[in-house]
């Protein structure tokens, strides 16, 4: 029978007999999937997972300092690299959705790669890859597939010849949160919703500069904060909030504004493939857009997404 305790003890002695006193390089993301896959990996091999956690500077407020932390608390292995201005740099003028993913995509392989260069002698790539990736990666049909290209699973330089190693690439998402709790994860990692790698890029229409990631950054965090705190956040399955390239005229005090609107939305779902809108108690929607334009210099309109997938996707982008 299937439990966490027997999937954790017969996944250390194959990732043992795997790979040996060999060395491990993993990308870690904050996301429950490669946080669950590396303390399997780091049970079983210890020092010898050397992982790697990129600031893209598309995350979420503070998340890059929180999270390194959480990791160093688990005991892992890890190196945080800021390459912000790399990404911005590159990033400078693109507004196409899959431009973005794309220099993103390369971007961090580009980084990925510097570092684990820097690691002697490594010849195994970690991934949190779990088996509806596999599936969506293999399926020719799948929307995001073709409609979006994904890029946590393959993308794979050819110059790093590596091997992989997956040791989640059996689980659904429940199985790998069970197994995480098993394991003594903190239940803030395990609980996080879910949150794509392009980051916030895919979350500002148009074009992405550092001032428009801050003020994005800025709601969102009153968006989730308010969600936790008034105990709503374990009931949606992802929420967050995207920067528009519109400006509205409001008023504040005597002034007149022009400024940007900026949308929230939150959905529940199962997989991501489908999804409805949440429909949050309109009391705490009244709070948090207050808080927002009362707070966010740049902003003086929000509105709520209620919008359900399919025909409207989850991003924006
Ligand atoms: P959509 O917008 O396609 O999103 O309805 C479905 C789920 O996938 C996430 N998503 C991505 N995740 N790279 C990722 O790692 C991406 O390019 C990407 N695009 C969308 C999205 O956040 C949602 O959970």
């Amino acid at each position: 029978d299937w439990t966490p305790a027997s999937f954790v003890e017969e996944t250390v002695q194959i990732l043992k007999d795997q790979v040996g006193n060999d060395k491990v390089v993993m990308g870690l993301s904050g996301g429950v999937d490669s946080s669950v896959a590396a303390t399997l990996l780091h049970k079983a091999i210890g020092k010898n997972l050397y992982c790697i956690f990129v600031d893209n500077g598309l995350l979420r407020k503070n998340e890059f300092e929180n999270v390194l932390e959480d990791y160093k608390e688990l005991g892992l292995n890890i190196k945080g690299v800021n390459s912000s201005k790399r990404f911005y740099e590159k990033l400078e003028g693109v507004s196409d959705p899959e431009e973005k993913r794309k220099i993103i995509g390369n971007m961090f392989i580009e980084v990925f790669d510097d570092e684990a260069h820097q690691i002697e002698d490594v010849t195994w790539l970690g991934q949190g890859t779990i088996y509806p990736d596999v599936i969506e990666s293999k399926s020719v049909k799948g929307p995001s597939a073709t409609i979006k290209s994904h890029h946590n699973v393959g993308g794979l330089p050819d110059f790093m010849k590596l091997k992989v190693v997956e040791p989640l690439n059996t689980l659904f998402k429940d199985e790998v949160r069970r197994v995480g709790r098993e394991m003594g994860l903190p239940e803030n990692l395990l609980g996080r919703h879910p949150f794509p790698g392009p980051g916030l890029a895919i979350r500002i229409l148009g074009d992405i500069t550092e001032e428009k990631v801050k003020i994005l950054q800025e709601v969102d965090h009153y968006f989730i904060q308010g969600l936790k705190d008034e105990g709503l956040y374990d009931d949606v399955w992802q929420a967050g909030a995207i920067l528009l390239p519109v400006q509205s005229v409001g008023v504040m005090g005597d002034e007149r504004t022009y400024e940007n609107a900026v949308a929230l939305r939150a959905v529940e779902s199962i997989d991501g493939m489908t999804a409805d809108w949440v429909h949050l108690p309109y009391e705490f929607l009244a709070r948090i857009s207050n808080k927002i334009i009362n707070n966010v210099k740049g902003i003086n309109r929000v509105v709520y997404d209620i919008s359900s997938k399919p025909p409207a996707t989850i991003e924006w982008e």
